[in-house]
């Protein structure tokens, strides 16, 4: 079996989109055939679950497994959206009873168990404990940023954070892109952002208003018929993937030139 891919979603601001990213990037990589867990590490305020329309499913979180032995049979549930996906919810109250050993242990033991391809954490928007844990395991951190300011500079602290924690592998992932305030010069663009995170670019999400209606039903991009938002999500799955990939690749109605803004 080739080894499992464990990727972190992650930044220290909230509200930029990593629990979105998550979700549907794991939904994609799915849908490419990958065997994907989707595991919430943003202990407390876990939402991963509700974004999916899992709640009703999860009797079981993270802490039920590591810390109360819990068999991952009973406290992982696939995702009917496909039979290759796979989700463990976050505790609502962690005690900091799991060491970077445990989770470890964890990880290596589930993605042998499920023969995963794919592990994508979503983590809290602060410094805390699971960015330790997930920087231990992670091959990859993707760092969510939007056009905001605040966001750019935590994209920037957050590469720092990684980088002590020895990630190295880091990529930039523009959430909520607004190609029509970048060209009145409103927002920074693609080359500026770049700039201000010093994060290689993995990928540009539009923005787009979708997202708030799906994820009041729990729907993913699975269901939304073929937009730029899809091929988005398609395009940095790719590149996760190791295939160059041009940047918004099969996009609709974009002004190119847009990227050089
Ligand atoms: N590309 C996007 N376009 C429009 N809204 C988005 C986009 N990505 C995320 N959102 C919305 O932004 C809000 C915060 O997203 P969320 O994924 O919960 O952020 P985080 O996990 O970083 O706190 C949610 O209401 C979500 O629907
Ligand atoms: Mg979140």
């Amino acid at each position: 079996m080739s080894k499992t891919n464990i990727v972190m979603i992650t930044s220290c601001k909230g509200g930029v989109g990593k629990t979105t990213v998550c979700a549907n990037l794991a939904v994609t990589l799915a849908k490419l055939g990958k065997k994907v867990l989707m595991l919430d590490c943003d202990f407390g305020m876990r939402c991963l679950d509700l974004v999916c329309g899992l709640e009703d499913k999860c009797m079981y979180d993270l802490c039920d497994v590591i810390v109360r032995h819990i068999s991952y049979d009973k406290a992982i549930i696939r995702d009917e959206r496909s039979d290759n996906l796979y989700f463990l919810a976050a505790p609502y109250k962690y005690e900091n009873d799991i060491t970077v050993s445990d989770f470890k242990k964890f990880t290596d033991g589930v993605s042998e168990a499920l023969e995963l391809d794919y592990i994508l954490i979503d983590t809290h928007g602060g410094n805390g404990p699971e960015i330790e844990l997930g920087a231990a395991v992670s091959d990859m951190a993707l760092i969510v940023a939007t056009h905001q300011s605040a966001a750019l500079r935590a994209a920037e602290q957050t590469n720092h954070r990684l980088c002590e924690l020895g990630v190295s592998n880091t990529r930039l992932v523009i959430n909520c892109f607004d190609e029509r305030r970048v060209k009145k010069g409103e927002l920074p663009g693609i080359i500026d952002i770049i700039d201000k995170t010093y994060v290689k670019l993995i990928g540009v999400i539009p923005t787009d208003h979708i997202f708030v209606i799906a994820q009041r039903s729990g729907k993913l991009v699975d269901s939304f018929g073929i937009t730029n938002t899809v091929r988005a999500f398609f395009n940095i799955a790719l590149r996760i993937e190791g295939m160059s990939v041009p940047l918004m690749h099969d996009f609709k109605k974009i002004n190119r030139r847009i990227l050089l803004k």
